[in-house]
């Protein structure tokens, strides 16, 4: 197993928000302690409802906002503690990129301008070498003839040449990892594909490791080595076979809710399916915060908060009180027919 590149510990991350026609606000637990390891040159994919923290996970990871509490390591150095060269390491080992390209370039600089803005910061080429090397990134991403390329403005691009020049300007610090939240959703389903083989591309080229955020489960699926399913701030299943043997009944719940030509999932009899997203409701004090959806919930998940344990030979960890060893919820029986009614935001359902 490689090393992780990035680690963390206990993480939290909460907001102050006030719901619409409320004047007190509420704490939001974005967050909610979470360990996690990213290893290096892997792709570690993240899934969850709208809401589940992922996108805050991200921005922590980043160092772009700070947790109320745990720690990040970078390398296994706590990022409070790294020196002033283990720091620059970090921010040049560890890039962005982000879900609308338009947004993060600069709309009055050309291509050419954007990408030597980073290299003059970084000192990373000199005098030709400048040139040199933004036609070596613009080449390595798809954008030929790089000087064509070079001299267009943002809004001569179109949303997958942008997204192209997000990456290459990512890439350009020789990145070990680079943090890719929701990078596909703006774009044509075509230009989503061409995004992933580029992906995968670089990744075989330089071991470049990707943390992918995606709610497109089949995207996921065809470039993840490992797979992490957040479900209102906390992680309730990672491993490798997520997508292809779901433990938690969450993640269960979240590949019914799209169509995949699977056949082994087309077999399974029952289905789980939410109708309510978890952003729309406030989660259950105490216990399993699954549990006011979760059709399999018993006494145990109404008092404790399961942990995030493996239940397998393998590296699959999973937080479900009803998740045995090799079983999976093909398996398992509702026991709690009121879970089963609409307004608790899940119902099962047949082929
Ligand atoms: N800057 C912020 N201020 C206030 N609340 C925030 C902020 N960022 C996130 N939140 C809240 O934290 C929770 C998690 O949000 P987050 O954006 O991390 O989820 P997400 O999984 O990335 O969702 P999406 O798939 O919609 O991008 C949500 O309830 C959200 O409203
Ligand atoms: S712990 Fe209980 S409520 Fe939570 S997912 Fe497992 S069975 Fe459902
Ligand atoms: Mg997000």
């Amino acid at each position: 197993m490689t090393a992780p590149i990035l680690s963390a510990r206990g993480l939290v991350q909460t907001f102050a928000n006030r719901k619409a026609g409320e004047w007190r606000r509420h704490l939001v637990h974005a967050v909610d302690g979470v360990d996690i390891e990213v290893r290096e040159g892997e792709t570690l994919a993240i899934v969850g409802e709208s809401g589940s923290g992922k996108s805050s996970l991200a921005r922590l990871l980043l160092s772009l906002s700070k947790p109320v509490r745990g720690t990040i390591s970078y390398r296994g150095q706590a990022l409070d503690g790294l020196t002033k060269a283990e720091h620059r390491a970090y921010r040049a080992e560890v890039q962005a990129v982000f879900q609308n390209p338009a947004a993060s370039l600069n709309p009055r600089m050309r291509v050419e301008s954007i990408l030597t803005h980073v290299i003059r910061r970084h000192r990373l080429a000199e005098g030709n070498g400048v040139r040199e090397l933004i036609a070596g990134e613009l080449h390595a991403v798809g954008l030929t003839p790089a000087g064509e390329f070079m001299q267009r403005f943002p809004h001569q691009l179109s949303g997958g040449q942008q997204q192209r020049v997000a990456i290459a300007r990512a890439m350009i610090r020789k990145p070990r990892l680079i943090i890719a939240d929701e990078p596909l959703s703006s774009l044509d389903i075509s230009i989503q594909t061409q995004i992933l083989d580029l992906m995968r591309e670089l990744k075989r080229k330089t071991k470049v490791g990707f943390l992918l955020i995606s709610h497109d489960l089949n995207a996921v699926r065809s470039i993840a080595d490992r797979v992490v399913v957040m479900y209102r701030g906390r992680i309730v299943e990672a491993g490798k076979d997520v997508l292809t043997r779901p433990l938690h009944p969450y993640t269960r719940a979240l590949l019914d809710a799209r169509l995949i030509p699977d056949p082994k999932l087309a077999r399974s009899r029952r289905r789980i399916i939410l109708e309510s997203d978890a952003a729309s409701t406030s989660p259950p004090s105490g216990g399993c915060r699954f549990r006011d959806r979760c059709p399999f919930a018993i006494a145990v998940c109404e008092t404790q908060d399961p942990e995030l344990k493996r239940v397998c030979a393998d590296e699959s960890l999973v937080a479900c009180h009803r998740v045995e060893r090799r079983m999976g919820f093909e398996l398992a029986q509702p026991v709690r027919p009121e879970a089963l009614s609409r307004d608790r935001g899940v119902r099962i359902g047949s082929h």
